[in-house]
């Protein structure tokens, strides 16, 4: 399929492509400063990152993420060539060692690359990876996902989860997605999203705004991060709103999967 040019002129406060101002949570930054501010969030909260995950999600984010390896189709491939896999803003690796696991289990040789913009959160992944009980076809690279060190066409699979929301150029992100991916490869993204109920949104924001942060002040210290999370969820596009713009990148027949009410969203396309 040919890719749609979506790099024209046009001014998107949510992508900050103006080059001037973008989203920071609910707070206007300067466009040039939101990576490192999203590096100083990720840098706090590294070392209590998945502790944290289970206890704001209740445990749901593990529903979610055998949800995406699910999409992965990786039980179905015995006896083929050894699939590449890239997840993205891939952290503390939780998406690369289900995948990794699957991938075992359904005999699909398959290596997977975390690439994240963070050290620390990879850091704490490579020692997840050290302590782990089996060899995991794993590495870790630091990077940036508008700008991936991976050549054209290389990846078979490309994984992004609850990542995409914090990149400053989300259309770059995308655009690199098709670029490293093999005509042929499956794009998966998992992410927060908007709950379609009214009511359920106003228990959802409730929780969030007056529950994460004082948690992760508790747990971690500091629950300035956790403030910028929830904020940033709002910010977020709607599940439609995002599908266009997987679309607008060039993938085809994008598929949306909400979960848990809309909580949370798979969007998934293929690079054809
Ligand atoms: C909420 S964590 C998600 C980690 C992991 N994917 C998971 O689901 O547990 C978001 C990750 O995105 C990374 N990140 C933020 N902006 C990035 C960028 N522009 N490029 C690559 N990684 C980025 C952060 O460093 C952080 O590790």
């Amino acid at each position: 399929m040919e890719k749609s040019d979506n790099s024209g002129p046009s001014i998107s406060p949510l992508t900050g492509r103006d080059g001037t101002l973008t989203d920071f949570g609910f707070r206007q930054v300067p466009t040039a400063d939101k990576q490192a501010l999203v590096r100083d969030v990720f840098d706090a909260v590294a070392a209590r990152y998945d502790l944290m995950n289970d206890l704001m999600s209740a445990g749901l984010h593990r529903v979610w993420k055998r949800r995406l390896v699910e999409l992965l189709f990786l039980r179905r491939n015995p006896g083929r060539d050894t699939l590449h896999m890239a997840d993205i803003a891939g952290g503390t690796g939780d998406i690369a060692f289900r995948a990794a696991r699957a991938a075992h289990r359904g005999a699909t040789p398959i290596q997977i690359q975390v690439i994240d913009a963070n050290t620390e959160m990879l850091r704490v992944g490579k020692n997840r990876a050290i302590t782990a009980r089996d060899a995991l076809p794993v590495s870790f690279t630091t990077g940036n996902a508008e700008h991936l060190p991976l050549a054209d066409n290389s990846m078979d699979i490309y994984t992004v989860a609850f990542g995409i929301r914090n990149v400053t150029h989300r259309a770059a992100a995308l655009d690199e997605a098709w670029r490293v991916l093999k005509p042929g490869g499956r794009f998966v993204c998992l992410e927060f999203s908007n709950i379609p109920s009214d009511i359920l949104t106003r228990v959802y924001d409730s929780y969030s705004f007056r529950v994460i942060p004082p948690l992760g002040q508790l747990v971690t210290g500091d629950g300035d991060p956790y403030q910028y999370l929830v904020e940033s969820i709002r910010k977020f596009p709607r599940a439609d709103t995002f599908a266009d713009e997987v679309t607008a990148a060039g993938f085809s027949r994008v598929a949306v999967e909400r979960l848990s009410g809309g909580v949370a969203a798979l969007h998934s396309g293929w690079k054809v």
